[in-house]
C-alpha cells in the first residue's frame, strides 16, 4: 500500500498524566517513524520537561496548540478537553485517538481494541475511541471464547487499580499509606486499606463505570443484547487491574480445548500454575501489554460454564498501549486512513 507520508507529526494532549506519561513512553519503545511529537496540557503545565528519546520536550498549554501541525493526536485529557477540542483537530484534519469516555459511544465512532475488532477503525471519521481500561482486558479474553464457543452470559467482577483515577488516584493511596489520614480527593473514604465503589448516582443503581464495561462491550462485540452485568470496585493497587470473570458458553465445551484457544489468542498470556503459585497479579502486569489468564476452571452451578481471573496493566495495555497499538496497526495495514479521510465535524 502507498503511504501519503513517511512520517507521523504527532501532538499528545494530558501529556503530564499518567496515560500521557505512559503514551510518551510506549512511542518510544514502538518502531513508528514519528517525525515531531509535541505535547500539551493545562495552563498550568505549561513548561514542564518531558524526555522523549533523549530529548526534552517542553510541555505547552493546549489553549496555544495548532491543530493544523499534526498528522495524529492522542487526547488524555478527560472528557470537557475531549469534548471541545476533539472537533477542533479533527477540524483541521488530524487523526485522533481519544482515550476520554466523552465519544465512546457515539455511533459513527469506532471504539477499537485492536485484538477484537481492528476493522472497525478503518470506518473512522477522523476519530477512533479507546474504550475504558476494564473494558479492554475483558474484551480480549472474552474474544476466543466468543469466537470458538459462543457465549451466552457473562457476569464480571472488577478490583480496579487507583491509577484509574489518574494521578490524584496515585497521590491519594500513597500519602493515606504514609499518614494513615484520610486524604478527601475523589472521595471521602480512605482507599488505603480499604475498597471503594465508583461513584454511584442513586440507589439500587449502577456505577457510571458498571455502566460503561456493559455498553462498551457490547459495542466493541457488535452484540447489542449481549448479555453482561458487572459489579466494578477500586482496590489499594497502584497499577492492573483485576476481574473475575463467570462465563456461560452456548455450546459445551472441554476446559482442555478451550484454555488451548486462549493461549493461542493475540495478546493473552495465560498463566495458570497455582499449585505452583503461579497466576495472574497485578504486579505481574504491571508494566507490560498482556492480557493476563488465569485461575481457570468449570463452574460447577452453571452448565456450560466457567470462571477466569483477568489482569492488566490499566494505564499500558488499559490505556496507553491500545490507543498505540491502534495507530501502528493503522500505520501497518492501511496508512491512507492516517492522512486521508472525510472528516465528522468538517
Ligand atoms: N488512568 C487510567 O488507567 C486510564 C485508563 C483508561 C482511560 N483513561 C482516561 O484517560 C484520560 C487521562 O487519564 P489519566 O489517568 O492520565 O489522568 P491524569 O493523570 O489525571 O491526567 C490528566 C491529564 O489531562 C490534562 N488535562 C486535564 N484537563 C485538561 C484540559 N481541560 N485541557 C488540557 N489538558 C487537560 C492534565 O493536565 P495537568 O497536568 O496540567 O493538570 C493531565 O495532563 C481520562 O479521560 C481517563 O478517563 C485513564
Amino acid at each position: 500500500m502507498k503511504r501519503t507520508r513517511d512520517f507521523l507529526r504527532i501532538g499528545i494532549v494530558g501529556a503530564t498524566g499518567l496515560v500521557g506519561r505512559t503514551l510518551l513512553k510506549v512511542l518510544e519503545e514502538r518502531e513508528l517513524p514519528i517525525s515531531s511529537i509535541k505535547l500539551f496540557a493545562t495552563q498550568r503545565s505549561q513548561g514542564v520537561k518531558l524526555k522523549f528519546k533523549g530529548s526534552e520536550q517542553v510541555v505547552e498549554s493546549v489553549d496555544k496548540a495548532n491543530f493544523r501541525d499534526f498528522d495524529v493526536v492522542f487526547f488524555s485529557a478527560g472528557k470537557d478537553a475531549s469534548s471541545k477540542l476533539v472537533p477542533l483537530a479533527i477540524g483541521k484534519g488530524c487523526l485522533v485517538i481519544d482515550n476520554g469516555s466523552f465519544w465512546r459511544l457515539r455511533y459513527d465512532v469506532p471504539l477499537v481494541v485492536p485484538e477484537v475488532n481492528f476493522e472497525d477503525a478503518l470506518k473512522h471519521k477522523g476519530l477512533i475511541a479507546n474504550p475504558n481500561c476494564s473494558t479492554i482486558q475483558l474484551v480480549v479474553a472474552l474474544k476466543p471464547i466468543l469466537d470458538n464457543f459462543g457465549i451466552k452470559k457473562v457476569e464480571v467482577s472488577t478490583y480496579q487499580a487507583i491509577s484509574g483515577a489518574g494521578y490524584k488516584g496515585l497521590e491519594k493511596l500513597l500519602y493515606e499509606i504514609r499518614t494513615n489520614e484520610v486524604n478527601p480527593i475523589i472521595s471521602n473514604h480512605p482507599i488505603a486499606f480499604n475498597i471503594l465503589f465508583h461513584s454511584i448516582p442513586s440507589k439500587y443503581e449502577f456505577s457510571e463505570e458498571e455502566v460503561k464495561i456493559v455498553n462498551e462491550t457490547r459495542k466493541i462485540l457488535h452484540k447489542k443484547d449481549f448479555r453482561i452485568c458487572a459489579t466494578c470496585v477500586r482496590i489499594p493497587v497502584t497499577y492492573g487491574h483485576c476481574e473475575s470473570v463467570s462465563v456461560v458458553t452456548r455450546f459445551p465445551f472441554e476446559l482442555d480445548k478451550l484454555v488451548e484457544t486462549m493461549v493461542k489468542a493475540p495478546g493473552i498470556k495465560v498463566v495458570d500454575e497455582p499449585e505452583k503459585e503461579l497466576y495472574p497479579t497485578p504486579r505481574l502486569a504491571e508494566g507490560t501489554d498482556f492480557v493476563y489468564v488465569g485461575r481457570i476452571r468449570k463452574n460447577p452451578v452453571e452448565k456450560n460454564g466457567f470462571l477466569m481471573w483477568v489482569v492488566a496493566d490499566n494505564v499500558r495495555k488499559g490505556a496507553a498501549s491500545n490507543a498505540v497499538q491502534i495507530l501502528e496497526n493503522l500505520w501497518n495495514r492501511s496508512p491512507d486512513k492516517i492522512f486521508k479521510f472525510k472528516g465528522m465535524f468538517r
